[in-house]
């Protein structure tokens, strides 16, 4: 259970709490930014108390690598908040408690990745076929403004639905984007004040206003269709010979029956799909539309990055995975532009499974740990002038891509990202796929906001762009 004392002996300290709803109005606007400012007034590992409940937030890498890492398997819970209890109770995958049903359900999806990834043909070719629809769709605007947010997240999705369904959906199923479309505002709403305030006092349950109605609404209609999609190709299964995620799941629940200590269940499998869909799809989408969105505002990156495609590529040959390392400088863009933007900025809220102590601090068992990734990549101890977006902190003098420590969007420890090198195959793939074919500039005139939309991942608010036919 979570820890419902306020402040315990030996607890981190943390900003002067309001009475009753603790520190939930700080976290209103920006909180991982907060959090940092906070962390130079309370030290790297300080609380907040989260009206009635303490959580313990843990800044810059130092503190990451020391609980994550180090004490790896003290920090790998999920907190047994009511949000996680109502949505999930706490099965699946993602939203799972430590232990033997999370594992399983790990391993599995783990399994599937490398299986149906390259079920009769390698993952890197099925992405690119993705990559082709994908920019012959752009192609269609003929250079005019658009906004991309729905090409990239059909195009991006459709990768994880080859793993989870064995087959792509196309750009026009109004159905499948739908449900995505308020999955994500779930994952937005997943943080909001009306979030926290329900895992304070969960009998707002009852009240008939609140942004967290709309979260149970749209979480009830997402389950619905996922049932339906589940049912529907499932159909035709032939026992031992699974084509998709869900054959296996169905196989490996229908030879646990009987087995009371089972973690396989029909529910169980609406969760964890729901999970892969979303923690792939909404990642990796906002990844590369802030890439786009960095593509224009920068000209001259972009224009190494041509550069760089048009000496390893050429105007004709496809990129390949292969071809990765011979692109030192679009390796380095697309890692600047996760450590810059930030896309997971307090990474997926953790809590502690024992007792344990942190730099003189006793952190008791089942609190709830917030990990503010954000602090990690403007960490000033590892990165100089953070606050600017440059490539080149990720190349050497001879302009080698060189991996950097304090660089961890994919988290860190027993539940760091799972999918973490499905997302680097289709990022490289999409990307350079799209500017070997484009030159992306703002309409004139215009330059969108860099602000990012809050939520449990930061992306940019909605942008037009125009992605002009290069002339090689
Ligand atoms: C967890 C980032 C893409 C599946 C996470 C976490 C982060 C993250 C920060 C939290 C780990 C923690 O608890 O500390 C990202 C980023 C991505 C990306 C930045 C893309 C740029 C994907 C993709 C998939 C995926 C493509 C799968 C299709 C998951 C799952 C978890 C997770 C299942 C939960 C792991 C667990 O609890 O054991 N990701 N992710 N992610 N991610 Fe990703």
């Amino acid at each position: 259970m979570l820890v419902k004392q306020r402040r315990p002996r030996g607890f981190p300290p943390g900003p002067s709490p309001i009475p009753v709803i603790g520190n939930i109005m700080s976290l209103a606007t920006e909180p991982h930014v907060f959090m940092k400012k906070q962390s130079e007034i309370h030290g790297q590992i300080f609380s907040l108390d989260l009206g009635g409940y303490s959580a313990v937030v843990l800044n810059g890498y130092d503190a990451i690598r020391e609980c994550l890492y180090h004490q790896g398997d003290v920090f790998s819970d999920r907190p047994s908040l009511p949000l996680f209890m109502k949505m999930t109770k706490m099965g699946g995958l993602l939203n799972a408690k430590f232990g033997n049903g999370w594992i399983e359900h790990r391993q599995l999806a783990r399994n599937s990745f490398r299986y149906f990834g390259s079920f009769q043909k390698p993952l890197d070719q099925k992405i690119l076929e993705e990559c082709m629809f994908f920019v012959d769709a752009i192609d269609e605007h003929k250079g005019k403004p658009f906004n991309p947010k729905h090409l990239v997240t059909n195009a991006v999705s459709n990768i994880t639905n080859l793993i989870i369904f064995g087959e792509r959906f196309t750009y026009d199923n109004c159905d499948f984007q739908h449900m995505i479309e308020i999955f994500s505002e779930n994952v937005e709403l997943a943080v909001s004040g009306w979030a926290f305030l329900y895992n304070a006092f969960p009998w707002i349950e009852y009240l008939p206003f609140g942004k967290h109605q709309k979260l149970f609404r749209n979480a009830a209609k997402v389950y619905n269709f996922l049932e339906q999609i589940i049912r529907r190709f499932s159909e035709g299964r032939v026992c031992n010979f699974p084509r998709h995620y869900i054959d296996d799941y169905l196989n490996k629940l229908d030879k646990s029956a009987g087995d009371l200590g089972t973690p396989y269940s029909r529910e169980n499998l609406i969760y964890s799909v729901g999970e892969l869909i979303i923690a792939g799809t909404e990642t990796t989408t906002n990844t590369l539309r802030w890439a786009m969105l960095y593509m224009a505002l920068y000209p001259n990156i972009q224009e190494k990055v041509h550069m760089e495609l048009d000496s390893v590529l050429g105007s004709e040959k496809s990129p390949s995975l292969a071809d990765k390392k011979r692109m030192p400088y679009v390796e380095a863009v697309l890692h600047e532009v996760l450590r810059f933007c930030n896309i997971v900025p307090l990474g997926i809220f953790r809590a502690t499974t024992q007792d344990t102590l942190v730099s003189g601090y006793n952190i008791p068992k089942g609190t709830m740990v917030i990990t503010n990734l954000y602090s990690v990549h403007f960490d000033e101890k590892y990165w100089c002038d953070p606050g600017t977006f440059s490539p080149h902190r990720f190349l050497d003098s001879n302009g080698n891509f060189v991996r950097r420590e304090a660089f961890l969007p994919f988290s860190l420890g027993k539940r760091h990202c799972l999918g973490e090198h499905l997302a680097r195959m289709e990022m490289f793939l999409f990307f350079t796929t799209m500017l070997q074919r484009f030159h992306l500039q703002f309409p004139p005139g215009t330059v969108p906001s860099l602000t990012p939309k809050l939520g449990m991942t930061l992306q940019p608010l909605p942008y037009s762009i125009c992605a002009v036919r290069r002339q090689q």
